[in-house]
């Protein structure tokens, strides 16, 4: 199921909370750097907030920059990014300036919401999505019914807390401002509950005037069948190690990346690595790790081809070689063609030893790239 590319923004003071508690919005940015998420929200589809943001600051959600808007139509977009929220309770106030700016506007609520809502309406398109909010069957409203390809998700706290926690963030963008708010009472950037374990990726730091962006992506796995943002970074990440291939006429070029359930990266390799005519990616990327390793048990093996199921060169597949080490979950982006092995079936011989196999098929263009020459 494709889901938007979910980037978190938010600002927060040096003691972490996102907001003080008086009735008029705490200004954490910058100008430069109200500028810069204006640049933000002319590059998205979409922008969510949740019922709480809309209550507490009454935003308009705009792109300011009328050259931005400008060069959104030129591209043949909406002049404005679709306006998302969320409510369970349906209690948003019909004058809230959210609805009577920008172009069009799309609440995510409840049964019970979507009751309230009919009674007191709001100028938006209202989707109700059952008695609880699934942020899943969200995401795929707005890819699939929607064509929203990126969204940014402007808080507050309770929303990106969410996000994080159920895997669903591709990227979070970190505004920190030189200021204290200093109220226990004040809203945090992220509440309690079970994020990630690992340390997630750092990808940017950005000087603003006084306040400093920083840009990280999340790492961890998602679990059984469930598929995380992290799993579509790591096999993108496949996908690109099976580039470094050397190039074979006899052969698939692949790459593999072993990680742990907290998002620690374990190995990783590619097909024929270190002139090794016959090895395989995941062959070579579970060969860098003690076989005796914990976490192997709970690690995910990304692979831009679905792991062998037979072999002449090697005594035992790749499949084998997962299972024989303990993986449990296996993410690939392309199930194998008869090229070389008529009716190769790596994902079954997984699935029947208990691994749970995920197939993304959008990276399915990416993984065979490499092999375009084998393909006709
Ligand atoms: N500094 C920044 O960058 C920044 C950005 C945004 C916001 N803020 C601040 O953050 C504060 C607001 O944050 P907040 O955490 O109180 O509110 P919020 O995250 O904006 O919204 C929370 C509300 O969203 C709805 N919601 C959340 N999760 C839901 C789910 N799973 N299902 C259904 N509805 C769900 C609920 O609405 P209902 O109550 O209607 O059910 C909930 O009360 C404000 O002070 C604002 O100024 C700061």
């Amino acid at each position: 199921m494709p889901y938007p590319y979910v980037l978190l923004s938010a600002a927060v003071s040096l003691d972490g909370y996102l907001d003080d508690t008086t009735p008029e919005r705490l200004l954490l940015s910058s100008p430069a750097d109200f500028d810069r998420v204006d640049e933000v929200r002319a590059s998205v589809d979409a922008i969510l907030i949740g019922a709480g943001t809309i209550r507490a600051d009454n935003p308009r959600l705009l792109v300011n920059s009328p050259e931005r808007r400008a060069a959104r139509v030129a591209a043949g977009k909406p002049e404005y990014p679709l306006k998302v929220t969320v409510s369970a309770t349906g209690e948003l106030d019909p004058e809230a300036r959210f609805w009577h700016t920008g172009g069009a506007k799309v609440v995510y609520t409840t049964d019970r919401g979507a009751e309230r809502l009919r009674r007191t309406p709001v100028d938006a398109d209202v989707v109700a999505l059952g008695a609880d909010l699934d942020w899943r069957r969200l995401l795929s409203d707005l890819a699939e019914a929607r064509g929203v390809e990126r969204l940014m998700v402007e808080g507050g706290g309770r929303i990106h807390t969410q996000l994080l926690q159920q895997g669903l963030a591709d990227e979070l963008q970190l505004v920190l401002a030189p200021l204290f708010v200093g109220d226990g009472k004040a809203p945090r950037l992220f509440g309690p509950g079970g994020y990630q374990g690992g340390r997630l990726r750092l990808l940017e730091t950005r000087r603003i005037e006084d306040v400093v962006l920083m840009r990280y992506q999340p790492t961890a796995p998602g679990e059984g069948g469930l598929v995380s943002a992290a799993d579509r970074h790591w096999l993108a990440l496949a996908c690109e190690l099976a580039e470094l291939c050397p190039p074979s006429r006899t052969a698939f070029s692949v790459g593999a990346v072993v990680v742990a359930a907290d998002g620690t990266e374990l190995a990783r390799g590619y097909s024929r690595e270190g002139d090794d005519l016959v090895t395989h990616a995941e062959e070579a990327a579970l060969a860098k790790i003690d076989a005796g390793d914990p976490r192997l048990a709970s690690a995910t093996v990304y692979s831009s081809l679905e792991p062998c199921a037979r072999r002449a060169s090697r005594p035992a597949p790749c499949a084998r070689l997962i299972v024989e080490a303990g993986v449990r979950r296996v993410v690939t982006a392309w199930r194998e063609p008869d090229t070389f092995v008529e009716g190769a079936d790596g994902a079954g011989l997984l699935v029947g030893q208990g691994v749970d196999v995920v197939v993304l098929p959008e990276y399915e263009g990416r993984a065979k790239a490499p092999n375009a020459h084998l393909l006709g």
